[in-house]
């Protein structure tokens, strides 16, 4: 007999604050066959556990796919934690189970998500729910658009060069630079030679108990930072922004 085989569904369940799910993540979490998210070498999930009110509704027994990811460089260890993730995964569709990925933020913004639907999507049916990402949350959280009218918008992150950091932060009105963390000390170097320091404005664990806001970068401290961090950075002065346009 031919069993129909099961969806997968990357499921963005936002930045932190759980009221951020939309009500289609919540529908599909609780009535999915089996759960799956990443962990680190504790068993801890952000994604599980911003969704943790959805799975306690759950209608039946789930199952779950907890997929360690070692929080290295090192893109092999990551290769083999995503095929064997994906062969996990995938045995649970072959027997007709959806499975819901639980992503933190939307799933196809820097989202793990991403390396295994290009392990599964040859072999079966996919499907994604958009979540918001810490870069709206950021801008809501700030009270501060990310662009107006004619300005440039753009998002780069800690793992890029001094040189691409330079050249967005001339190039661009503003930007949002994600995984923060690790770079922290450079990016605040880099800020001030490229005098946008006085623009930018830092944020961690948005949504979440321990959020913090520096809107003075230079009172940063000169360390690594978390990494669940980003900086915004835009036109600070939001009347005179609004007049000149
Ligand atoms: C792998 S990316 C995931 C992005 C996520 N899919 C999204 O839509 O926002 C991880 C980076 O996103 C940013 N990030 C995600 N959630 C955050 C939060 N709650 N507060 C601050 N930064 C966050 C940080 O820069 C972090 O290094």
């Amino acid at each position: 007999m031919n069993v129909v085989k099961g969806r997968f569904i990357g499921v963005g369940v936002g930045p932190g604050d759980p009221e951020l799910l939309t009500v289609k993540a919540w529908r599909l979490i609780q009535s999915a066959d089996v759960l799956s998210f990443l962990t680190n070498d504790r068993g801890d999930s952000q994604a599980r556990s911003i969704a943790i009110d959805a799975i306690d509704a759950a209608i039946g027994v789930q199952k779950e796919i907890p997929i360690y990811m070692p929080m290295q460089n090192e893109r092999s260890l990551a290769n083999q934690a995503y095929d064997k993730g994906a062969e996990r995964i995938a045995k649970k569709l072959e027997k007709g189970l959806d499975v819901v990925f639980l992503c933190e933020g939307d799933p196809l913004f820097y989202g793990s998500f991403s390396y295994l639907l290009e392990r599964l999507e040859d072999r079966f049916e996919c499907q994604v729910v958009p979540g918001i990402t810490s870069v709206n949350a950021a801008a809501a959280t700030l009270l501060q658009p990310l662009t107006m009218l004619k300005e440039s918008f753009a998002v780069i992150n800690g793992r890029h060069s001094d040189e691409q950091i330079l050249a967005a932060l001339e190039q661009h009105d503003s930007l949002v630079i994600m995984k923060a963390g690790q770079a922290r000390i450079r990016i605040l170097d880099l800020l001030q030679k490229a005098g946008r320091a006085s623009d930018a404005q830092y944020l961690e664990y948005i949504g979440r108990d321990n959020q913090q806001i520096v809107s003075d970068v230079a009172e940063l401290e000169r360390a690594s930072g978390p990494y669940f961090s980003l900086f915004v950075i835009s036109p600070h002065d939001q009347r005179q922004r609004r007049l000149h346009k």
